[in-house]
């Protein structure tokens, strides 16, 4: 069954039904004022933090997507009504159309119903914190209508997500006001002129408003029915205390084809809203608005283009995946319908290894996250799990905190800084390949020498910051000498404490390799032989300790006990997906051993949704294993198809040279193949999910946990650099791809500092892997490619045999 299709062309998701099994969202906003927005206009706004700017309410876990930012229409000729997105009001899909189209940061919602044809337009401006609602409503009867718009929006009880909950504070001490179609929304106790106000705007001039929620909607009423709505007016009703809303109503007289056109502006700041409300009155200021965001995508997208013979990985590089890795780089990980702001700050590992993945696209944001995580680095080498970047921010030093009674606490030193039993052992390594990936991309060597402080006091290059990195996970080994597991590795239920990590040694090995290149690059020859060296030990505690000869595969691990965990011998937690990955993307695992290990995942781990993180599930509780062994089986880390590591098994295919099973393992896990099967999936087929339901429940294929997810990251990443193999190295850009035999070849356009490279591969012998010649221009590539001049148009022919 499905509910939409792909529009390449606008790259846009086009949901032709709006009844989707579980609410389809959209990330609005591409700074600091983020919407999370569904497809029926259900959902939330934030200002840079969803747990503490909460612009908008929303309720998560209900069955509805609700509140959200609604336009309602209503034919005053006969008080029929109706809402331009389906819900809330949910007119039969029998009388009406609807139509949402989902693009790179704005939505598009259509409907035809009763003669009118109505469209709302939400996005949020370059350089505003406001998002614009931007409504066009079209006659297309041949007799007058009149007919009445009124939006709604419900505030945040507080600008803190919680208290939403839980706070009868804020209902006392925050109200709205009208002047001059603006509803103002007045957080009284928050002082700041920017976060303590909230407003909702209109081009036009109102014939009525309300900013009471509750006299907008009326007693033992809800979204569906609001009294104003149904009674054709508002009640001009705004006062401190209680509930707020934002819902400005104005009547249209339409004659025969008459289209006309207006907006509404939702946002932040005190008298923001009379300001944006005068510059947005000319319609041609909206549209080129909305055209600086297309332009904005456009030109991340363009740095990486690819045309290949197969159109959903090209849908999905070209456009949604990099979407999703950019949002959970620049939103962080807390803001969806699932995770709606509980917690705030930065996951380590996730953002560490998020930002892999963007730095040709967006080298701001990614350096910026760079510096927030060494910021975050403490001096023994380790990364604080989950920090603020404003704590370690020395432009944050000096802003005063806010007089508000509900001021957001800022923790003690002591409290910020956590010891070894809760650090997670692999979170500082993922920083290190991340690091290398941002200075290949940029050119920006100089960053190695900054000198950034760590969180508990002291400061270092970020060179140096690397090998504090380096050297806590060669200190904190177990007695076989893997690395210690601590509270957590990559899998956050396996808790292993003094047990031991397969996982994190061949993540250190990785990130190893990646720095003595850097090392070599830097001529830093001593370096070059200590880390050479520390990964000579790496690599034979790893090899001895963690090859399964039974099964012919890595095991997961050791418990403190030293009972492996992931051998043949056991009947639960048998095989494990990140050890046997790492193991052949780190470039330990031999050609025999890679194969063994990689031929043993597809053998017990592969489905059609893609590859589970470990079978059989666990079902008898261990707390030497961790908490997994509590999570029901077939979900989440405990025998779900987890995604995030899919994309370390295609790295691993291709490296071993294999291009049809690595574009088996990424067939089966890529959204766009689920379209057609909405009923087994649920979840939004753009989206790459956290987890599928694995194969021991009974939901087996059913997709959670949208968006949120280094999946996409890694997925975008593994394509473009192991799969299209185009990559940029200390030495140059190198090509070197490992694609299914069947393929006769593919393109792509690649912006690399400044430059143009069109690369065309072409595959004459069908192979997977193998360059018989490179030529550049038209002259013969040996090895790398150096960077073209500045605006150069470079065309680079690749033969593979
Ligand atoms: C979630 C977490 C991530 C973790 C993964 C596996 O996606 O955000 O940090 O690695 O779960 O436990």
């Amino acid at each position: 069954m499905k509910y939409g299709y792909f529009d390449n062309g606008n790259k846009e998701y086009v949901i032709t039904r709006p009844d989707v099994p579980a609410p389809w969202t959209n990330y609005l906003g591409t700074e600091k004022f983020c919407t999370v927005i569904s497809q029926n206009a259900g959902g939330y706004s934030f200002y840079k933090s969803p747990e503490y700017n909460r612009v908008t309410k929303f309720r998560p876990n209900a069955t509805f997507d609700r509140p959200g930012h609604y336009v309602y229409l209503r034919d005053d000729a006969t008080g029929d009504y109706w809402s331009i997105s389906w819900q809330p009001v949910a007119k039969s899909l029998d009388e009406a159309k609807y139509e949402v189209r989902h693009g790179l940061s704005y939505s598009k919602f259509a409907c035809e119903y009763n003669g009118i044809s109505a469209q709302k337009t939400l996005f949020v401006p370059i350089g505003e914190d406001a998002e614009i609602w931007d409504v066009v409503l079209k006659n297309t009867t041949d007799e007058v209508r009149t007919i009445s718009a009124f939006s709604f929006v419900e505030f945040s009880f507080s600008h803190i997500q919680s208290d939403n909950q839980n706070h009868q504070m804020s209902l006392y001490s925050a109200g709205t006001s009208y002047e001059d179609g603006v509803i103002e929304y007045d957080l009284y106790y928050n002082t700041k002129e920017k976060e303590g106000y909230y407003y909702l705007a209109s081009s036009f001039a109102p014939d009525s408003y309300d900013g009471q929620r509750d006299t907008f909607i009326g007693a033992y009423r809800d979204e569906s029915n609001p009294i104003a709505v149904e009674k054709g007016r508002c009640s001009n009703h705004v006062q401190t205390c209680y509930n707020h809303c934002g819902s400005l109503h104005k009547q249209f007289t339409l004659q025969p084809g008459e289209e006309i056109r207006f907006n509404y502006i939702l946002g932040i700041g005190k008298n923001e809203g009379q300001r944006l409300r005068q510059k947005y009155q000319d319609n041609a200021v909206v549209d080129a608005a909305f055209a600086e965001i297309k332009h904005h995508w456009e030109s991340r997208c363009n740095k990486f283009k690819v045309t290949s013979p197969n159109e959903g990985l090209d849908t999905m590089i070209n456009a949604w995946t990099l979407y999703q890795a950019e949002t959970c780089v620049v939103w962080s990980r807390f803001a969806s319908f699932i995770e709606v702001g509980g917690r705030t700050g930065l996951g380590y590992r996730d953002t560490a290894q998020d930002a892999i993945s963007v730095p040709h696209s967006n080298p701001t944001m990614t350096r910026k996250r760079l510096v927030d995580l060494l910021r975050g680095q403490v001096k023994a080498g380790y990364g604080l799990h989950l920090f603020d970047p404003d704590w370690f921010d020395p432009d944050m030093a000096d802003v005063e905190p806010s007089k508000s009674p509900t001021v957001v606490p800022t923790p003690s030193d002591a409290d910020k800084i956590h010891g070894i039993d809760d650090t997670c052992s692999d979170d500082h390594l993922w920083l290190v390949p991340t690091i290398c990936k941002y200075v290949t991309e940029t050119g920006e060597e100089s960053f190695l020498d900054e000198v950034i402080p760590y969180a508990d006091g002291g400061d270092a290059t970020v060179y140096d910051h690397m090998k504090a990195a380096l050297d806590f996970s060669a200190e904190y080994v177990g007695q076989t000498g893997i690395c210690k597991g601590l509270r957590a590795d990559w899998n956050d239920c396996l808790n292993l404490g003094g047990g031991e990590s397969a996982m994190v040694s061949f993540l250190h090995f990785w990130a190893l390799q990646e720095f003595i290149q850097l090392a070599k690059y830097q001529g830093k020859t001593a370096d070059v032989e200590k880390y050479t060296e520390m990964a000579a030990n790496v690599r034979e505690a790893c090899e001895t300790h963690l090859w399964d000869d039974e099964g012919g595969w890595y095991i997961r691990g050791l418990t403190k006990n030293g009972d492996k965990i992931g051998t043949a011998q056991q009947t639960e937690g048998r095989i494990h997906l990140e050890s046997n990955t790492l193991a052949v993307l780190s470039g330990m695992a031999s050609q025999d051993r890679g194969e063994q290990a990689m031929d043993a995942v597809d053998e017990n781990l592969y489905s059609d949704y893609g590859l589970h993180l470990n079978a059989p599930s666990f079902s008898t509780p261990n707390d030497d294993i961790g908490f997994v062994t509590r999570v029901y089986q077939g979900v989440k880390e405990n025998g779900a198809i987890f995604s995030h590591p899919n994309p370390w098994a295609w790295v691993a295919e291709a490296k071993l040279g294999r291009g049809d099973r690595a574009m088996k393992f990424y067939d089966a896990l890529n959204p766009y193949n689920q379209n057609d099967m909405i009923e087994t999936r649920m979840a939004e087929p753009y989206s790459y999910v956290q987890f599928i339901m694995g194969r021991d429940h009974q939901d087996h294929g059913r997709a959670n946990h949208p968006w949120l997810t280094g999946t996409s990251g890694w997925a975008y990443f593994a394509v473009t650099n192991f799969i299209l193999g185009v990559q940029t190295g200390f030495d140059g850009l190198t090509i070197n791809p490992c694609i299914p035999t069947e393929w006769p070849g593919f393109e792509v356009t690649r912006e690399w500092r400044g430059a143009t490279y069109n690369i065309n591969v072409t595959n004459p012998d069908h192979v997977s892997k193998g360059i018989k010649s490179i030529t550049l221009n038209g002259q013969p590539v040996d090895g790398a490619i150096a960077p073209q001049a500045d605006g150069s148009v470079n065309t680079v022919t690749v033969v593979m045999g």
